[in-house]
C-alpha cells in the first residue's frame, strides 16, 4: 500500500529528479498534482522543471562528490533520473548503503547511461536481435571494424552521446575519416570511444512505452502503451504520432523484446524501448528508464500521460495504459541563438482545435535546441500529423526587442 504525505511537512513525500529538462518537468508537475514535495535539479539555473518544483539545486551532476552531498542534504524516498550523464556509481553506492531508492534502479542507470552497457546486455546477455556493432577507440579500428563485418552503410556513434549528437552515417571508405572526427568533437564528455553499427534497413521505428507498475496483488505488472511512431532528422526526433499500425506479429514480438530487456533492468516505471521495424522482424535498438522524448505525443493521446504513468509508476500507484485517441506531435525549435526569447504566434496556434502547445520556458534558445512541442488529436495518426504540424508551425520564436 502507497501512503502520500502533505508537501512541505514531516510527512511529506520527497522525490528529486535528476535532470529537469521539458520531460522532467511533466513528471514533476504530475507528481506535484498527487501532493509530492519535488526536487529539481539541473546543471544549469531556470531549467523548465526548476521552475515548477519546490525546490530547485543547480550541480554539476556528473561529479559523485557533489551528488552524494546533495541526496544526502534532501533526503529525497525517491531518486529519478532524467538525464543520463550522471554519475551512477555514486548512485549505486547510496542505493547499496539504503540511502536511496534509484528510479527503476542505479545498476538501470548505469547499464542504460552509455551505449555500451546497454548494447552488451540486450544483445551479449539477454540474446535480443540487434544490428551488428563493435566498440572502437581509434580511427585505425574503426576502419579493421568496417572492412572485418561490419560493411557499409554504417552509422558511427559516440558511446557517451545523445540526440544524434557527434552521429553520422558512412556509405564508403572516404566517409570513415570525417565520421570519426565528427563523433569525437560530439561525444558528451571527450571519451574517445565509439560504438559502430551496421544500418538497419528498417520499414519504420518505434518507441514502445513499457511500464513497470505495482498491480493490486502487489506483484509488479508490466503494461505497453500503444507503438509511437517517430521521424528523426539528423538523429534529433521531430514528429511523433501514436498509435504507430503494426502487424501482429510484429507487435508481438515487439512487445517481447521490451519484456525481456525491462524484466531485465527491473524496478518501477516507465522506459521508452526503441525498435526498428521490417516486416515481422523487430530489433531492439536502445531504452531509456525514463519517459521518452517521442511519447510527447502521450499527453494527448492518452488517458494518462507517460509523465503521469512515470509518476504513478514509482510511487507504487496503479496505471492505466490506454489510448484516448489517434495523436501528434510536432517539435518546435529556437530556429535562433538568444536569451529570454519570445513566441509570436501562440493565439494562432491555439486557434486550431483538438490542439495543445507546451512552450518549456528555457531560459536560452538555439537553433536547434527543442523549445516547445505542439500536440494533436484526430480520426486518424495522419490527421492529427497535419494538427500539429500546423499548430507549431504558427508559433515564431525571435529574440525578444531590445528593453530601456
Ligand atoms: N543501426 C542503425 N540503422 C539504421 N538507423 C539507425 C541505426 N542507429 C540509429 N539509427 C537512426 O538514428 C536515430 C538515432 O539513433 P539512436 O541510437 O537512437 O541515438 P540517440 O541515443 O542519439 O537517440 C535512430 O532513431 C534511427 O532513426
Ligand atoms: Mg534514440
Amino acid at each position: 500500500m502507497t501512503t502520500l504525505g502533505t508537501p512541505l511537512s514531516p510527512s511529506a513525500t520527497r522525490v528529486m529528479l535528476l535532470g529537469s529538462g521539458e520531460l522532467g518537468k511533466e513528471v514533476l508537475i504530475a507528481l506535484q498534482r498527487l501532493g509530492v514535495e519535488t526536487i529539481a535539479v539541473d546543471r544549469y539555473a531556470d531549467s523548465p522543471g526548476q521552475q515548477v518544483a519546490h525546490h530547485a539545486h543547480t550541480i554539476d551532476m556528473s561529479d559523485p562528490e557533489q551528488l552524494k552531498a546533495l541526496i544526502q542534504s534532501c533526503k529525497p524516498h525517491l531518486v529519478v533520473p532524467e538525464i543520463e550523464a550522471i554519475a551512477t556509481p555514486a548512485l549505486e553506492e547510496l542505493e547499496a548503503a539504503g540511502q536511496a531508492r534509484v528510479i527503476p534502479t542505479a545498476r538501470a542507470a548505469r547499464l542504460t547511461m552509455d551505449r555500451e552497457g546497454i548494447r552488451r546486455l540486450a544483445a551479449e546477455s539477454l540474446g535480443l536481435p540487434t544490428s551488428p556493432y563493435r566498440f572502437c577507440n581509434s580511427l585505425e579500428e574503426l576502419r579493421r571494424a568496417i572492412a572485418e563485418g561490419i560493411g557499409y552503410p554504417c552509422i558511427v556513434k559516440p558511446v557517451m552521446s545523445s540526440s544524434g549528437k557527434g552521429q553520422s552515417r558512412i556509405d564508403s571508405e572516404e566517409d570513415i575519416e570525417g565520421a570519426w572526427n565528427y563523433a569525437m568533437s560530439g561525444g558528451r564528455v571527450s571519451h574517445g570511444r565509439i560504438i559502430v553499427e551496421g544500418f538497419v534497413d528498417f520499414d519504420y521505428e518505434i518507441t514502445l512505452l513499457t511500464v513497470r507498475a505495482r498491480d493490486e496483488d502487489g506483484t509488479v505488472g508490466t503494461h505497453f502503451c500503444e507503438p509511437i511512431g517517430h521521424r528523426q532528422e539528423a538523429g534529433d526526433y521531430v514528429e511523433s504520432w501514436q498509435p504507430q499500425p503494426m502487424a501482429e506479429l510484429a507487435l508481438r514480438n515487439a512487445q517481447e523484446v521490451a519484456r525481456k530487456v525491462t524484466d531485465d533492468l527491473g524496478g518501477l516505471g516507465v522506459f521508452g524501448v526503441e525498435l526498428f521495424v521490417k516486416g515481422d522482424q523487430v530489433w531492439f535498438s536502445e531504452v531509456s528508464p525514463r519517459p521518452h522524448d517521442t511519447g510527447l505525443v502521450t499527453m494527448i493521446s492518452q488517458w494518462q500521460s507517460e509523465f503521469e504513468l512515470h509518476a504513478r509508476a514509482i510511487l507504487g500507484l496503479p496505471v492505466d495504459t490506454r489510448l484516448r485517441a489517434p495523436g501528434a506531435s510536432a517539435v518546435i525549435y529556437g530556429g535562433v541563438d538568444a536569451q529570454g526569447v519570445v513566441f509570436d504566434g501562440v493565439d494562432a496556434a491555439l486557434r486550431i482545435p483538438q490542439s495543445e502547445l507546451r512552450l518549456f520556458g528555457k531560459p536560452e534558445s538555439f537553433v536547434k535546441r527543442r523549445m516547445g512541442v505542439a500536440v494533436a488529436y484526430d480520426e486518424t495518426t495522419d490527421a492529427a500529423r497535419g494538427r500539429a504540424r500546423r499548430v507549431a508551425d504558427c508559433v515564431k520564436v525571435r529574440q525578444a526587442d531590445i528593453q530601456s
